[in-house]
């Protein structure tokens, strides 16, 4: 038996935050972003939109592209690290406002491997019983991004994407899922400041210690070849080749991260999925939100095989090989 996505929604706040912005903001230029990054704009939540806000329209959506009402729902996943609370989880206030009544609801912590990793544990659940579950990447990144830090404010931004995994009639549908993690680079990427180990203080705001941290030429290298190598582990898993894919549905990170990924595996430009011009790294958001536009803009056809992969904070790094 297997599991199949059923139904993918996304939903990105109003405002829009322009690189020529970020240039009146720290020392950088549009030319500088779009050369190291490939981002040209991401949208950022208003005052007062939260994590739950985004993730409840992207929910809806995907909601009415499977077809089945929220209270059909059997659980409720939300891959975030920008909930709107420490506690409750964030899941629960979405399985209220959607009113999935019988649905259970928790949160899931991977950072941008968040949505993969949800997606994996979807996948058991359907295949040992459950009906359907809904799975949501969202993300206030602009929260606890340092403004001031021009290292890290040009890449993230805002954004939810949500897919509703159900029982598969054939045998199409989610043909297997990678998870990894290397504690060891648990460094790379961190937010210090508002957990247990340094919890909130006059000092550790003063220390802008709530903000992410990044050790951004280490992150790139580990990435591309934490990309590669799953990619590669993937498809031959499952007997298949980089020739077999249709669309490769990477986490939306860096244009150059993505560039050298797909050369290295041979993977044709038009092979792969890349919006994060308009939207940044949207951490767990970024796989949902592409995925939700390819199938919008038709490069996802019944039968084709799409690879999403992804990597982040942890190191966590994630694949999944689907047949549509
Ligand atoms: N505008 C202008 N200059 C900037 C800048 C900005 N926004 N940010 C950094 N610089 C400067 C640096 O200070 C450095 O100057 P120096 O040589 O005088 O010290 C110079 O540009 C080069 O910095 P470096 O860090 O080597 O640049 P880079 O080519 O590695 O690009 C990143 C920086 C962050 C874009 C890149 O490392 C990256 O994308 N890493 C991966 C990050 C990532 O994907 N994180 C999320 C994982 S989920």
């Amino acid at each position: 038996m297997r599991s199949r996505i059923a139904g993918t929604g996304s939903y990105v706040p109003a405002k829009v935050l322009t690189n020529a912005d970020l240039e009146r903001m720290v020392a950088t230029s549009d030319e500088w972003i779009v050369e190291r990054t490939g981002i040209r704009e991401r949208h950022v939540a208003g005052p007062g939109e939260a994590c739950s806000d985004l993730a409840v329209k992207a929910a809806e959506r995907a909601l009415a592209a499977a077809g089945i009402s929220a209270a059909d729902l059997d659980l409720i996943l939300l891959a975030t690290c920008t909930g709107d609370y420490p506690l409750p989880a964030t899941a629960c206030v979405i399985q209220h406002r959607l009113g999935a009544t019988k649905a259970a609801a928790c949160d899931l912590s991977a950072a941008c491997c968040g949505f993969v990793y949800a997606l994996s544990v979807a996948d058991a659940y359907v295949k040992t019983g459950m009906r359907h579950v809904l799975i949501i990447g969202s993300e206030v990144m602009s929260g606890i991004t340092d403004w001031t830090d021009r290292n890290t404010c040009i890449l993230f931004g805002d954004g939810a994407g949500a897919a509703v995994i159900s029982a598969s009639e054939n045998d199409r549908g989610i043909l297997s899922t990678q998870l990894r993690s290397d504690g060891t680079l648990c460094d790379l990427i961190e937010v210090p400041g508002g957990g247990s180990r340094m919890p909130p203080s006059e000092k550790m705001v003063a220390e802008r210690m709530q903000y992410i941290k990044m050790k951004g030429n280490e992150t790139f290298k580990v990435a591309v070849r934490t990309l590669e190598d799953i990619a590669r582990e993937t498809l031959a898993a499952s007997g298949l080749s980089v020739e077999d894919l249709d669309l490769y549905v990477p986490h939306q990170a860096n244009i150059r991260i993505l560039k050298a990924v797909a050369s290295r595996l041979g993977l044709p430009p038009e092979k792969v999925m890349l919006n994060l011009d308009r939207y940044g790294n949207t951490s767990a958001a970024s796989i949902p939100i592409a995925l939700d536009e390819a199938l919008r803009q038709g490069r996802i056809k019944e039968g084709s095989l799409v690879m999403l992969g992804s990597f982040g904070a942890g190191l966590t790094w994630a694949s999944a090989l689907i047949r549509w």
